[in-house]
């Protein structure tokens, strides 16, 4: 339980989940994720966000008590529609039987969809409207794609906080701090990039859209559905975003390898240890024992990402395959790549990451470097003249 009173007659009544182990289904989260909710007591009584994942309606219910008797609430703004955080909702309507929904009108279809909510239940609201608790005022923006196409953000006008849906929001549950003053930054912004590249990163012009429609407004506060709350420094995790959006790399390079019997990976290390004589920046990422959404994550910050795939079935080596794929369907724009990998006989498995990366738009960095079997010393030439081209581009 974390309930807590953030600024007077402004609660935090979220939960966290210590037992998901994929987020959606797919995305790692070895240390949990937590749903924010938010309760503004006024005359109307007002839950920010639609609460957490089916299952967790008794602590939410508990939560609520703590500060008001749940069947007081007024509204319920929901930011977006996905289950996350609108699983509860069935279960707040029941208890909150006068309370009515603020969405887009596409949350609302989404929401009626999922849960059978009838029409009557549902206030909608456009960009700039403004609903009225008493002492506080709501202001919504239209912000769509960010992450889902039907998402608002909310504003309070008497303490500019900005309450931003999954925007800014991060894995991993909140272990007793709630602010970015009271937690270990480094780790949230590192599972903020992560959670960036694996959930909002392929909206990112919506990204960018929403930043510049926001950009007039005083914000002292960012409250986000996931992660810790920015009070001190909202502007970290909103420079953050500006740097991941815009596909504002480091000078970095990622090796991204897989291989059933080590001969691609003994060039992988070859290849890092080369790069970081010449002073490169490096990361390693194995694609089986790690899960992709790392590959994602460090993916989003480096200039060059380097393939080590070798041929399996005539095709590429499956697990890079699908991190290739994950890349292209998030959009990472703007990179360069290059490729190596051992095969035993007819090779060319790379064909197909070759293809799918030119078709993203990146810039191969040659050679190619396909070995038969072991790294041998003929082929150490090769990695010296893709080291020195690397280089180049880092430059
Ligand atoms: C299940 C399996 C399928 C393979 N398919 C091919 C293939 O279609 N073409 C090829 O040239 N080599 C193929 N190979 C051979 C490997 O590509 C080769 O042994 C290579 O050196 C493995 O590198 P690694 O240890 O980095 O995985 C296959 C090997 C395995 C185990
Ligand atoms: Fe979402
Ligand atoms: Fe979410």
């Amino acid at each position: 339980m974390t309930i807590c009173e953030i600024l007077p007659n402004i609660y935090y009544v979220g939960v966290n989940d210590r037992l998901t182990r994929f987020f959606e289904g797919i995305w790692f989260i070895p240390n949990g994720i937590s749903y924010n909710a938010y309760l503004i007591i006024d005359e109307k009584v007002t839950l920010v966000e639609g609460g957490a994942k089916a299952g967790f309606e008794r602590e939410l219910y508990n939560n609520i008590s703590m500060v008001t008797s749940p069947e007081k609430i007024d509204y319920i703004v929901v930011n977006h529609s996905e289950p996350d955080h609108s699983g509860t909702l069935p279960f707040l309507l029941r208890i909150a039987s006068n309370a009515k929904i603020v969405s887009s009108t596409m949350a609302k279809n989404i929401l009626m969809n999922l849960y059978n909510i009838p029409a009557d239940r549902f206030v909608t609201v456009k960009d700039g409207d403004i609903i009225e608790l008493g002492e506080h005022k709501l202001r919504f923006f239209n912000t769509p794609g960010v992450h889902w196409p039907d998402t608002i953000m909310t504003y309070e006008e008497r303490n500019k906080i900005l309450f931003s849906g999954d925007a800014f929001g991060s894995y991993g549950t909140l272990d007793g701090g709630l602010f970015d003053d009271e937690v270990d930054i480094k780790f949230y912004l590192e599972e903020a990039k992560r959670y960036y590249s694996n959930i909002v990163g392929a909206y990112a012009y919506a990204v960018l859209n929403a930043l510049k429609k926001l950009s007039g407004l005083e914000i002292r506060i960012i409250a986000p559905s996931h992660g810790p709350i920015w009070r001190r420094e909202p502007s970290k995790i909103v420079s953050l975003y500006e740097k991941l959006s815009k596909y504002e790399a480091e000078d970095k390079v990622l090796i991204i390898y897989g291989s059933m019997y080590g001969f691609t990976r003994e060039l992988a290390e070859y290849i890092a240890k080369k790069l970081v004589e010449e002073g490169v920046r490096v990361e390693l990422h194995n694609a089986v024992n790690e899960h992709p959404s790392y590959a994602l994550s460090k993916a989003w910050d480096s200039k060059i990402i380097i393939f080590g795939v070798p041929t399996y079935e005539n095709i590429a080596f499956p697990p890079i395959y699908y991190i290739a794929y994950l890349l292209t369907i998030k959009k990472l724009k703007n990179r360069y790549y290059a490729i190596f990998g051992s095969s035993g006989w007819a090779g060319g498995g790379y064909k197909q990451i070759q293809k799918m990366l030119d078709q993203l738009g990146w810039e191969m960095v040659e050679p190619v470097i396909e070995i038969r079997g072991a790294v041998k010393k003929r082929d150490l030439e090769k990695v010296n003249e893709l080291v020195k081209n690397i280089k180049r581009k880092l430059i």
